[in-house]
């Protein structure tokens, strides 16, 4: 496995490369979610490059960026150990070279709602660096998990409407034992904030079984969920399509339902794709 630390290595190595390419961006702290991509593009491609770069564009001034958990060291063990052939670790200069740079931008109706309401811009900083990204690896196929499924959906939409040669490829939710979507941020939580988690994936258990009764109701489902969750701050419950449209009633295999809460300053994110 090599470690390329600067632009111009990574040009060069992308140069000699003429097989399939595995990529998968991430913000490092990697854990088994991270790692579940990183597998599933072993399996699917000749070579597999993995970035780290605690992206600073998409964290708001007052969001979690100096206290993001950085693990590099962890983290080049996890891709050793997962047959990673290159991992890429720019540094903030590399990546954003000037004051006055092009810019992307997400569109308006859905990158401001739901995440983008809360964290507005965050998703113009997700795709300007994903694009960078995209140019320097030039991948054959990127993975990205559902966990995130407004950015999912989003970098979709910009490798269609920028026409991009890329497939995205959509990754399976990772969970603990006891149900708890894995994330970076978990480790913000203490021993009670984790046992109150846990009612996040519990309503969206009690989500998917209304559904399975043919419950298609949002409001009736909606109702139920809180109650499992009563003791939470929740921040928003919503149930889209997979353009990110609300809809009222559920529509089977196209349908997301979308939860975030509150820890102290710690946010969970989850969701159930039916
Ligand atoms: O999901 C993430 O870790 C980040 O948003 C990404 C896609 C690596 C861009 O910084």
């Amino acid at each position: 496995m090599q470690i390329i630390n600067t632009l111009e290595e990574l040009i060069k190595v992308r140069k000699s490369i003429n097989k399939s390419i595995g990529f998968v961006p991430t913000m490092g702290a990697l854990h088994d979610g991270h790692i579940s991509l990183i597998k599933l593009a072993r399996e699917n491609n000749q070579i597999i490059i993995v970035s780290i770069f605690v992206n600073p564009t998409q964290f708001l001034a007052h969001e979690d960026l100096d206290k993001y958990p950085r693990k590099d060291l962890e983290d080049i063990e996890i891709c050793k150990n997962n047959n990673v052939d290159y991992i890429f670790m720019p540094n903030k200069e590399m990546m954003y070279q000037g004051l006055d740079e092009v810019l992307i931008k997400a569109p308006k109706l859905s990158s401001y709602i739901l995440e983008g309401k809360t964290r507005p811009g965050h998703f113009d900083g997700v795709l300007q660096v994903v694009l960078k990204l995209f140019n320097l690896v030039r991948p054959t196929n990127a993975y990205f998990g559902k966990k995130d499924a407004q950015q999912l959906s989003l970098i979709s939409q910009m490798v269609k409407d920028l026409f991009l040669d890329i497939n995205i490829i959509e990754c399976e939710i990772i969970r603990e034992e006891d149900g708890l979507a894995l994330s970076s941020r978990n480790i913000y939580l203490s021993k009670e904030h984790r046992i109150e988690a846990l009612k996040i994936s519990q309503s969206l258990n009690k989500a998917k079984e209304l559904i399975q009764n043919n419950i298609i109701d949002t409001n009736e489902i909606k109702f139920e969920m809180i109650n499992i969750m009563n003791t939470l701050d929740i921040e928003y419950i919503a149930f889209v399509n997979r353009e990110f449209n609300e809809i009222k009633y559920i529509e089977k295999n196209n349908t997301i339902i979308l939860i975030v809460a509150k820890f102290n300053n710690t946010r969970l994110l989850d969701n159930l794709w039916v």
